[in-house]
């Protein structure tokens, strides 16, 4: 991969990063066909629209789909939102930019409306779906690459000394940064954990070989730098998806 693409990618997931409030208010759902067939989604949507002022449209759920939020029985990082028989749909932020109109759709769904809504939905006089917001299930995180324990290690000398990482600094890191387990309730979380090094507070203070430019001279980190490799970071991430999501009371609000 040449450094040129390399900053050229770091300059669009800084952008996706900045750019979500700006974003025309419309959304794309992707839901498994079968959801869009029962006429779920049909009923769902316009009733989320009239209470946000947001849009949304259905398409239905495939791999590598482009949407902002995600339904199915088996989305990486969802939460259970409904059951359909013996089936728990997960609802999770899809790859789109959008992510503060996802959460706004999340948090809906899973709120008391939300699920009142999908009860409702009964088109031969009978409920097909039941709210399912407190179900607990066994979310399987994505397939990563890399390998989980050198990333542990990483993760304790490069993000230990903010971050709670896990078992081993469950008394360290400091109190307002959130833990590694609570930012893998976010849909995206792998999305942010490959970028951290565009997100803030951490550019001021890191360096990724190859990819972020030098430090500003003007602007020295504030702190002890950190230094780190794509591949330490591919590391980080099997780690992180080797972790279970803390599980919040309420649904995590982070933008
Ligand atoms: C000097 C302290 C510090 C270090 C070191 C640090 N972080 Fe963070 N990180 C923070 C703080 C503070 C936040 C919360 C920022 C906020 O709330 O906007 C954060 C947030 C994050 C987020 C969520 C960012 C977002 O906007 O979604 C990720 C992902 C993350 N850190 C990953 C890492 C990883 C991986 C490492 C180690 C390689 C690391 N951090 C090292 C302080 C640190």
């Amino acid at each position: 991969m040449s450094i040129r693409w390399r900053l050229g990618l770091a300059a669009v997931l800084m952008l996706a990063a900045a750019g979500a409030g700006a974003e025309e208010r419309r959304i794309t759902v992707a839901a498994s066909p079968e959801l869009i067939e029962s006429g779920l989604l049909k009923h769902m949507l316009p009733r989320f629209s009239l209470k946000t002022g947001i849009r949304a449209t259905s398409v239905p759920l495939e791999p590598g789909i482009e949407a902002e939020v995600l339904i199915g029985p088996a989305v990486d990082g969802g939460r259970p939102v409904f059951r359909g028989g013996e089936t728990v749909y997960l609802a999770g932020a899809g790859a789109g930019a959008k992510q503060a109109l996802a959460g706004r759709f999340l948090d809906w769904l899973a709120s008391e409306i939300g699920q009142r809504t999908v009860a409702s939905f009964a088109p031969d006089g009978k409920a097909l779906y039941e709210p399912a917001a407190d179900a607990k299930v066994e979310v399987k995180g994505p397939a990563v690459t890399g390998d989980a324990l050198a990333g542990e290690r990483l993760a304790l000398v490069n993000c230990g000394r903010c971050h709670v990482v896990g078992e081993k600094n469950r008394m360290g890191g400091i109190d307002s940064t959130p833990s590694f387990a609570v930012l893998r309730t976010l849909g995206d979380w792998e999305r942010r954990f490959r970028a951290f090094f565009t997100l803030n507070p951490h550019p001021a203070f890191t360096q990724v070989p190859g990819v972020t430019p030098p430090f500003d001279e003007a602007r020295p980190p504030p702190i002890a730098p950190l230094e780190i490799t794509l591949a330490d970071i591919d590391a980080i991430l099997a780690y992180a998806a080797s972790l279970a999501p803390a599980e919040l009371a309420e649904p995590l609000k982070y933008e």
